[in-house]
């Protein structure tokens, strides 16, 4: 376990927040829901599957037969798009407004129900003629508006996994995802809209398919009418090809573990992993948590996830939470200050949004940004305001609640992550006290606990690392095409349990406080990113002979990316200024992403590390953050340390 000074002190955090009298007595979930899911955890969620709709209704619980292979509602069959779309439909509600969409440039659409059907049948008759099948995979690499949506239903409704690549991500990231999961159709945009201006994303396709002799078809949705290359033969412009398309779709139900997609995410190795999430589960998941957690009311709620849909959060709740609850959504493409430090809060009164979810780096700019830009906006529509992706630290959160939510609103703190599909920690709105910075405890029907290196649970006061102790039904089912990875990764450190990569503590009355990472992956502005595959980028530049990456504790982002480099051998000194960091800096920026860039990059002679070789990274975090150095006697040559310090002094 990382020491981590920091959280004495949130222990001593004392302050609790209730729900309101009113809140309470009108929330979805009463405490009585813990007690239920503890006498029987598959009843529980037997009873939560009944929110979809089935065309065979499942007689199977939970399959455990082979773990951790889990199984979820196996004999059940049922169509994703077609409990997020049709049968809202079908109910009468077709008028109802599934999306406010807001682009950055200040554009609006509105997208009913019966518009979203429309869209998405003609998607799935699009994929059809182009000879995509169940069990194929499409890539989808698009800005945030809402045709990115469209694509991943279409692909559902016709049992197609969909693989969403954040559009922040770079030729080269794209191009090995594409090859992964063996994607031969690609849905992208010529471009959307960043910091108020058109950023194109068409060459970047362009370039990833260079490597990936696979993709017969790209289909480029028309955004920003930039100017777009359309290759002959393969690249089709979404509004003719699609457009064409009848609006009439019969969807086919699929086996509840029927793959819905694949979603990339950072690992502690340089090879990002395809996490695997199935059907009938992950939609039972996203349903109950977004339905209970954020206490939806779905007749009268305006809900907005303001994160982006390449994403997890975007995934379970921008799309699927949402739309299988019938929920009106508010999507908004930009940045925050775009065209100024209002944007979110003109965007809630306009829409008069009522429950916000958000992650803790952006509620950490608004906070620089100060109190004064929220305040000149009506905010009373908000009843509940969310946060996930990183540990929320109680300034913030207590900001959080007064300025935003005007002291009122319940201030829901969601653990989760890519792997388990929706919210596993967080408080019950309308029954928890909450505690600034703490996610509190498992939700209904999701156990977890705290423990040692030997796999023992911790007593209440003292940390160890965050695992589940039950098998839940959004849970990942596997790493795409790499069945060892995934019991390696998870379930291998610990008997019987998921490893979820996290260091938490137990405070006096049980609640959990997680810290962060245990492993090699960082997270910055709650992106997760991998150590390794950033030294793997700065090694393959040509200048650069060994590479070691940090997470230094960030004011701003959490966690903020520092690296060491060794040059080769051969550089001129004159040649290891100013310019060659940016050139590094740059070129993780095209191997990985803008968000990959590290903030620092240091040049140094030597790397600390064990006598087996091993780079002792906690040393170079001393140096990232600016503390002492701690204990070096586990290294092969303690002298390294110093040596370090001296040069970066000489340098700085
Ligand atoms: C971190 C995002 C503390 C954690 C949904 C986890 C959090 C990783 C919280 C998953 C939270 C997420 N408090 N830490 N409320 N939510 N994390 O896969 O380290 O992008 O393992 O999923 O984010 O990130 P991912």
């Amino acid at each position: 376990m990382p020491e981590n000074p920091a959280i004495d002190n949130l222990l001593n955090e004392t302050r609790r927040f209730p729900p309101s009298k009113d809140f309470a007595a009108n929330a979805n979930v009463t405490e009585e829901a813990y007690a239920e899911a503890d006498a029987d955890f598959e009843a529980f969620w037997a009873k939560q599957a009944r929110r979809l709709t089935w065309e065979t209704e499942p007689t199977q619980n939970l399959d455990w037969s082979n773990p951790p292979f889990a199984k979820w509602f196996a004999d059940g069959k049922l169509n994703a798009a077609y409990n997020c779309v049709d049968r809202h439909v079908e109910a009468g509600k077709g008028d109802k407004v599934a999306y406010y969409f807001e682009g950055e440039p200040g554009d609006t659409r509105t997208i009913t129900y019966a518009d979203l059907k429309d869209e998405i049948s003609r998607g799935a008759n699009a994929l059809i003629e182009l000879g995509v099948k169940a069990g194929d995979t499409v890539a989808i690499y698009m800005p945030m508006i809402p045709e990115t949506i469209f694509a991943m239903l279409s692909c559902a409704r016709i049992g197609a996994i969909h693989t969403v690549v954040f559009g922040g991500f770079s030729a080269d990231a794209l191009s090995t995802r594409i090859q992964d999961c063996n994607a031969k159709v690609v849905v992208t945009a010529d471009g959307g809209y960043r910091r108020g201006a058109p950023s194109a994303l068409k060459p970047a396709v362009d370039k990833a398919l260079e490597s990936c002799p696979d993709v017969h078809t790209v289909l480029v949705v028309e955004r920003t009418k930039q100017d777009t290359h359309m290759q002959d033969g393969r690249d089709k412009w979404w509004h003719d090809y699609v457009g064409k398309q009848s609006s009439e779709h019969t969807p086919e139900a699929f086996d509840a573990e029927h793959p819905l997609y694949v979603m990339y995410t950072s690992g502690t190795t340089g090879k990002p992993k395809g996490i695997l999430h199935t059907t009938g589960g992950y939609l039972v998941g996203c349903a109950y948590t977004h339905w209970a957690l954020f206490d939806l009311k779905a007749d009268t709620d305006i809900f907005w996830t303001a994160a982006d849909v390449g994403w997890v959060t975007g995934h379970s709740y921008i799309v699927y939470g949402p739309l299988a609850n019938g929920t009106t959504s508010v999507m908004y493409e930009g940045t925050p200050e775009t065209p100024h430090r209002g944007r979110w809060w003109e965007i809630v009164q306009k829409y008069k949004v009522t429950i916000l979810y958000c992650a803790p780096t952006v509620i950490r700019t608004f906070m620089k940004w100060g109190e004064e830009v929220p305040a000149r906006f009506d905010l009373t529509s908000l009843r509940l305001i969310g946060s996930v992706g990183e540990p929320i630290n109680p300034e913030a959160w207590i900001w959080y609640r007064r300025v935003i939510g005007a002291d009122r609103t319940p201030v829901v703190d969601t653990w989760w992550q890519t792997e388990t599909g929706s919210s596993m920690i967080a408080p019950l709105p309308g029954v928890t006290a909450a505690k600034p910075g703490s996610a509190m405890r498992a939700i209904p029907g999701i156990f977890t606990d705290v423990v040692d290196d030997t796999g023992k649970s911790v007593p209440n006061g003292s940390g160890g690392y965050l695992v589940v102790t039950k098998p839940w039904p959004s849970m990942l089912r596997t790493v795409y095409g790499d069945d060892q990875r995934y019991v390696d990764t998870y379930w291998s450190r610990f008997k019987d349990v998921y490893f979820a990569g996290d260091g938490a503590k137990k405070d006096g009355d049980g609640d959990v406080w997680v810290l962060g990472r245990v492993d090699d992956v960082m997270n910055v502005s709650g992106h997760r990113m991998s150590t390794t595959e950033i030294e793997s980028a700065l090694v393959s530049h040509v200048k650069v002979a060994e590479a070691a990456v940090v997470g230094a504790t960030d004011a701003d982002t959490g966690q903020a990316i520092v690296a060491f480099v060794i040059l080769r051998g051969e550089l001129p000194e004159e040649e290891q200024g100013p310019e060659l960091i940016t050139e590094l800096r740059n070129h993780v920026s095209t191997q990985i992403g803008p968000i990959a860039k590290p903030r620092q990059i240091m040049v140094v002679q030597e790397l600390p590390k064990t006598r087996s070789g091993k780079i002792m990274r906690r040393l170079l975090r001393d140096i990232a953050e600016k503390r002492e150095i701690g204990d070096v006697t586990t290294l092969a040559d303690s002298t390294v340390m110093d040596l370090i310090q001296e040069n970066l002094a000489k340098s700085t």
